[in-house]
This record gives structure tokens, C-alpha cells and sequence, in this order.
């Protein structure tokens, strides 16, 4: 496999399209990282333990009606306390690395000074995986931003960018001599336009001005920490993660389809793709986001620092999307999942595609396949196409190495009296789907080098609460029982083989 910085030309070896393979043995190339991802907030709980203050989901949590339930992460899954059993687990299951986020709010309370305490935590976290021989992946932001900053403006304010590159050198610091792969962000889509424009996630505004700005300043957050880090630290692996879709057209050949499948495309993929690969925003999207301010936002040699060489994209893929030019037949479901509309002044409006600042005519249209519980259809070809475009457009000519960061899906799963989940038929041939269509990209010449199911627990579904369970092991939230499913048994022998069984 070729080194980071090494120019890979793409070339398609496999034609592309429904997977040919689907009945037989797959095995992956040697060296391909098997692990599962969980995020500090979703998991962690001890959310007032060791100096942790408030994170923006903390605050939000306690908004009545923001999360389902009322549930919060207080408790979470209490990795926090039961880290050591998890990592056990982890290795029970042949993982080769395990993905997780550290907290802003326990290293840096309020955003202020270090708090060795904090770091204590992940300082044991990372020395348990070492010695289970787990690859430990941190990912420096998964959408918990102290509370404090938000109270000083939260990321529509320039200078939480900044204080981002302070708190990932922080954690860099302290944990280097043994975390070699750094994740600055994660989803930014969804910390900008969902968070500040849609109000479905925390800190739940609803302006399209704070949304753009907050899209803005976390790609130069993300610039200003990788920068940060290559220069002390030149041989770390540092990348971002980012949740991509694959935007077709209703129908391919009327014209008002395409151009909403291309603008949802400008709006969700290539705002994030184009100013760190490419180092500008798309023309589409400069135009799109001029009315809320873009262009005032980016400073002179912001798009520079926001295109800091990485080594490694992470690819969050669930579902593609699949647009329409007119409001008929519109898919209600997958508009929500497009993100909050609340935003909206007409319920009506619920049928167009907010929380991003959207342009006019894009309706989201069923195809009428398959759903998961969170109501996202289930196309596994979508990201074979993903990410051999990825590896055509943004990656492979720049020598940057793909991973699957997270794929899974939520089921209403239903436990036997032992607490064990038969879940053979959703959530397992989901992903066993997915891998093949990993393994096809692969096979047309994309350079994918891992994936990371999502998640290792069932844990707090953010503004869904616990009522949405993603885990391939079950978390019992009454005990603290972990019960891994039939997928994660048969997961953890994809991971010790290297093969997805016929
Ligand atoms: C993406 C997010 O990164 C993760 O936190 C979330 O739980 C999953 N998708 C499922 O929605």
C-alpha cells in the first residue's frame, strides 16, 4: 500500500455496480483495520467526575423537549468507571483499533486550564488498549464543546477556533508518545448546520448566519489543529471525519433532479470536501452561503490553513439520498434526517432541506427500500460509489489514505431473557452488506485501509436519547450489562479472519 504523500492514480480494475460477490468468501487486503467507534459524550457518563464540567449536550440535555425522553449522558454507558471491562471486550471481539473521542469539557473544563485529572482518564484508556494491542484512534471533537464557549459564542465565534487548536494540543501532548492517529473533527456538518442552523443537536440555535459561521470556523479549526500537530509531530497520522452521502437524482434525466441532487451534493458534501482538499469552497457554495455572511467570515489565508495536508479521511457513510426538483412524493422521513427544520415557519416547510441554508428546490424522494429504525434507507452500493469517487475527485491524487470511520445502523432489537440480541437478519446483514461494498471500492482501485462499525455499545443516541440502540454488543442501562449481539460475534470473526463469511 502506498505510503501517505504518494500519488495514487485512479484506476478502476472492477466494474462498478451491484456487488458480484455477495454470495462468497471476502477477504479484505493484509493489513486492513478492523475496529468499532463510540464518541466521549455518548459513552462516557461521569459527567461531573474528576473537575468535568458542562458540554453544550449537558445544557442541552436539560432543555425540555430537546432530547427524547429527557435523556441525558450523565450515566451513559459509564465507560468512564468501566473502561477496563470495555476494552476487554474489545479485544474479545479481535479488534485491531478502537475509535473514541476525548472530552473537551474533562481535559479542559470550561474551555480553561488543563485539568490533569481529565487527562488522567484517557491517559489509562490509551495505556489499556495498548497492552489489549488495540490501535488506539482519537478523534479530538465529536460535538461536545464546553459550555462556557458556547456562553462566549460558541463556534460562530472566530476564536473558539483557535481555543480548538489550544485543547487538541492539550490532549496531543499528553498522550503522543502513544497515540499516533489524530481525527481533528468530527461531522462538522452536523456541529455547524444541525447544531446552530437546524436546532436539532446542541446548542439547538436556529439561524442560518451562525450555522455558515460555524461550518467556517470549524473547518479552520480543523486546519489550525492539523497544522499544529504535523509541525510538531510530522510522522502522526491526522486526518477528519467527515458524514458524506451519495446524492442521486429522482430521475436522471430531468434536469430540475440533477441540479437538486448536485446542489445537496455542493450543500452536504463539498462544503467540507473542497476547502481541505481543494482549498477553496466550490463556486455553488460560495454562492449559496453569500447571503449569510461567507464571504466576510474567510480571512486572508484562512483557506491555506484550513488546507493543512492530511494524511487520512475518515468517511462516515449510513445512507445516499435521493433528490427531486418538485415537492411530489415527498420522503418526510429522510428529510428529518437531513436534519432539523425547525427553523422553518411553516410546518409545511418540514418537506424542503433545512437545516442547511438550502437553496430553493431540493425535496428529498423515496425509493422505497429497506429503512432502519432511524428511518435511513438502506443503500449498501452507495458507498462503494462514495468512495470511489473520493478516491477519483479529492483522495487518491493527493496520496490520502480512505477509512470507513462509522456504518452501522439502529434496530429495535429485542433480547432474549439472557440479554442476548439475535439480530442476524437487520443489523448484521447490514453491515455485512457494507463490507462487501467496501471490499468492491476497494476492488476498483479506491485506497480504503479500515473500518469502524458503529457503534461498540448501544449508548445515547443524542437527541434520540437511549431509544436508538446502534451497538453491536447490547448495553443493559438498568445494570450496566454488556451482551454482545450475533453481530458482534460474527464481526469479531470478520476481524480475526480478515474475510466476510458466505
Ligand atoms: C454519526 C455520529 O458521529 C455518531 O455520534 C452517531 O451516533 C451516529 N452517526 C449514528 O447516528
Amino acid at each position: 500500500r502506498p505510503a501517505p504523500g504518494t500519488t495514487v492514480p485512479f484506476t478502476p480494475t472492477a466494474p462498478l455496480g451491484p456487488t458480484p460477490n455477495a454470495a462468497g468468501d471476502v477477504a479484505f487486503p493484509d493489513g486492513f483495520l478492523w475496529g468499532a467507534a463510540t464518541a466521549a459524550y455518548q459513552i462516557e457518563g461521569a459527567a461531573r467526575t474528576d473537575g468535568r464540567t458542562d458540554s453544550i449536550w449537558d445544557a442541552f440535555a436539560r432543555v425540555p423537549g430537546a432530547v427524547a425522553l429527557g435523556h441525558d449522558g450523565a450515566v451513559a454507558c459509564d465507560h468512564y468507571h468501566r473502561y477496563r471491562d470495555d476494552v476487554a471486550l474489545m479485544r474479545s471481539l479481535h479488534l485491531g483499533t478502537y475509535r473514541f473521542s476525548t472530552s473537551w469539557a474533562r481535559v479542559r473544563p470550561d474551555g480553561g486550564a488543563p485539568n490533569p485529572a481529565g487527562l488522567a482518564f484517557y491517559d489509562r484508556l490509551v495505556d489499556e488498549l495498548l497492552a489489549a494491542d488495540i490501535l488506539p484512534w482519537v478523534t479530538l471533537y465529536h460535538w461536545d464543546l464546553p459550555q462556557a464557549l458556547e456562553d462566549a459564542g460558541g463556534w460562530p465565534n472566530r476564536d473558539t477556533a483557535y481555543l480548538f487548536a489550544d485543547y487538541a494540543m492539550t490532549v496531543h501532548d499528553a498522550l503522543a508518545d502513544r497515540v499516533r492517529v489524530w481525527t481533528t473533527l468530527n461531522e462538522p456538518w452536523c456541529s455547524s448546520f444541525l447544531s446552530y442552523t437546524g436546532g436539532e443537536h446542541a446548542p439547538g440555535r436556529m439561524s442560518r448566519e451562525d450555522g455558515v459561521a460555524a461550518a467556517h470556523h470549524l473547518l479552520l479549526g480543523h486546519g489550525l489543529a492539523t497544522a499544529a500537530i504535523s509541525e510538531v509531530d510530522p510522522d502522526a497520522v491526522v486526518g477528519l471525519t467527515v458524514n458524506l452521502t451519495v446524492p442521486d437524482p429522482a430521475d436522471p434525466d430531468d434536469p430540475a433532479d440533477v441540479a437538486a441532487a448536485a446542489k445537496h451534493d455542493a450543500m452536504f458534501n463539498r462544503t467540507f470536501l473542497d476547502p481541505v482538499l481543494r482549498g477553496a469552497y466550490p463556486a455553488d457554495v460560495r454562492e449559496w452561503l453569500a447571503p449569510y455572511g461567507l464571504d466576510d467570515l474567510v480571512k486572508d489565508g484562512d483557506l491555506e490553513i484550513i488546507s493543512t495536508p492530511i494524511d487520512a479521511l475518515g468517511v462516515n457513510y449510513y445512507n445516499g439520498s435521493c433528490l427531486a426538483g418538485s415537492p411530489e412524493e415527498v420522503d418526510t422521513t429522510m428529510t428529518v434526517q437531513a436534519g432539523g427544520v425547525r427553523d422553518d415557519e411553516d410546518a409545511d416547510e418540514r418537506t424542503t432541506l433545512p437545516p442547511t441554508p438550502a437553496p430553493e428546490g431540493i425535496w428529498w424522494r423515496s425509493r422505497g427500500l429497506p429503512r432502519t429504525a432511524m428511518g435511513w434507507e438502506i443503500q449498501p452500493e452507495g458507498l462503494t460509489r462514495l468512495l470511489t469517487r473520493l478516491h477519483e475527485d479529492y483522495t487518491g491524487p493527493r496520496g490520502i489514505a480512505l477509512y470507513v470511520t462509522e456504518n452501522g445502523a439502529a434496530f429495535d432489537d429485542q433480547p432474549d431473557e439472557s440479554g442476548f440480541v439475535d439480530d442476524t437478519a437487520d443489523r448484521l446483514a447490514y453491515i455485512d452488506a457494507h463490507l462487501r461494498a467496501v471490499k468492491d471500492a476497494i476492488d476498483a482501485g479506491a485506497d480504503v485501509r479500515g473500518y469502524f462499525a458503529w457503534s461498540l455499545l448501544d449508548n445515547f443516541e443524542w437527541a434520540h436519547g437511549y431509544t436508538k440502540r446502534f451497538g453491536i454488543v447490547r448495553t443493559d442501562y438498568e445494570t450496566q450489562e454488556r451482551t454482545v449481539k450475533a453481530s458482534g460475534r460474527w464481526y469479531g470473526d470478520v476481524a480475526r479472519t480478515n474475510v466476510v463469511p458466505a
